[in-house]
């Protein structure tokens, strides 16, 4: 592929174009607030703020937890299948305008049956909507559910139990909320479990916490993908082993922003990680919290970084590989994904 060939003046268009997967979106961080104020009102539940305007002036965050309190704040209004079903269908239709083809999407069960919400209710709701992201535009959307991390292992071991009876309509576990004290080592048994049940696994670490938890995550967890992982360039023992074994690591620039992990974009550490030979992909995290979804994400970095067509090449082709679809399909998105590159010059 000759990426040289691409007129520069055409990426932004490329990067919207380009087909991509989504590996890192919480779908409860997808929970814009007009629709926040819209099940607000169909469930009867008084929100903190008055409007819309007064809940996005509240989107200024300071760490992780500032926004992990106003997060699980705002899920409080998901009380049906119906809300779940609305929340995911409203991703499904910004993801297939911006030419997501696969996504994997994290929800938080404890966050809904800590409020008495069924794990039903939850994935009944999002599972539906999944089959029809399925027929209406193709796309391939899955479900991994996430452990939160400030709750214990025996909660987390409640969770998979509660899961079991839609083992079928979810791909993996994953491991998220508050991580500094909260390190990988806390749920290495039910993990163990839960790969021994077929699941996938991933999890969070190194976005606000040490490398030691990336380490944690690959040897304990046995994480087959490490969510943001942006800290490992603090340790270079630890970058080498990511290259050598291909750990693909989900890096999501608007959010470590938001969350101020890094000052601005220029200071993210993205180039480092692709110059190092890691599988990173970018994603969106939160993207009702932080201002932007996968495609904003790609937008907003590469205008702040010197980053050309081949790293959009690059981060496009990883987010397929570090899918968990078998390699036939992956095959196919990356024909698509060239096809899109010789179409634009390449
Ligand atoms: N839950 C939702 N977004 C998260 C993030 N960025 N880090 C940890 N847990 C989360
Ligand atoms: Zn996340």
């Amino acid at each position: 592929m000759n990426f040289s060939a691409i007129d520069p003046a055409r990426l932004p268009e490329l990067l919207c174009a380009m087909p991509k997967a989504e590996l890192h979106l919480h779908i409860e961080g997808s929970l814009e607030p007009e629709l926040m104020f819209e099940l607000a009102r169909r469930n009867q539940v008084r929100l903190a703020h008055a409007d819309v305007a007064a809940v996005r002036e509240a989107y200024a965050f300071t760490h992780l937890q500032s926004f992990l309190d106003i997060y699980y704040a705002g899920a409080s209004v998901l009380q049906q299948p119906q809300d779940f079903y609305d929340l995911a269908w409203a991703y499904f239709e910004r993801a297939a305008a911006d030419h997501v083809v696969h996504a994997e999407i994290f929800f938080d069960p404890q966050t809904h049956t800590q409020r008495r919400v069924s794990m039903r209710t939850v994935v009944s709701g999002l599972h539906r909507a999944c089959e029809d992201a399925r027929t209406k535009w193709g796309m391939d959307a899955q479900l991994i559910m996430c452990f939160l991390r400030h709750l214990s292992e025996d909660e987390a071991f409640d969770t998979l139990e509660q899961a079991m009876p839609f083992r079928d309509q979810i791909l993996g576990v994953g491991l998220d909320s508050s991580e500094v004290g909260h390190p990988p080592e806390k749920f290495v048994r039910v993990f163990a479990r839960a790969r021994q049940l077929g699941f996938h696994c991933v999890a969070h670490a190194g976005e606000e916490g040490p490398p030691a938890y990336i380490w944690s995550a690959l040897d304990g967890l046995h994480a087959e993908r490490i969510d943001h992982g942006v800290q490992a360039t603090k340790d270079a023992a630890l970058m080498q082993r990511l290259a050598l074994e291909h750990t693909p690591l989900t890096v999501c620039p608007l959010s470590n922003i938001k969350l101020c992990v890094f000052p601005d974009l220029a200071a993210h550490n993205l180039p480092a990680l692709l110059d190092a030979g890691l599988c990173a992909s970018l994603h969106s995290d939160d993207p009702a919290y932080f201002g932007g979804y996968i495609n904003e994400n790609f937008l907003q970095t590469f205008a702040a970084l010197p980053l050309n067509a081949g790293h959009a090449y690059q981060l496009a082709r990883n987010s397929f590989e570090a899918s968990f679809v078998p390699p036939a399909q992956k095959q196919a998105w990356v024909a698509q994904l060239d096809a899109c590159f010789v179409a634009f010059g390449a």
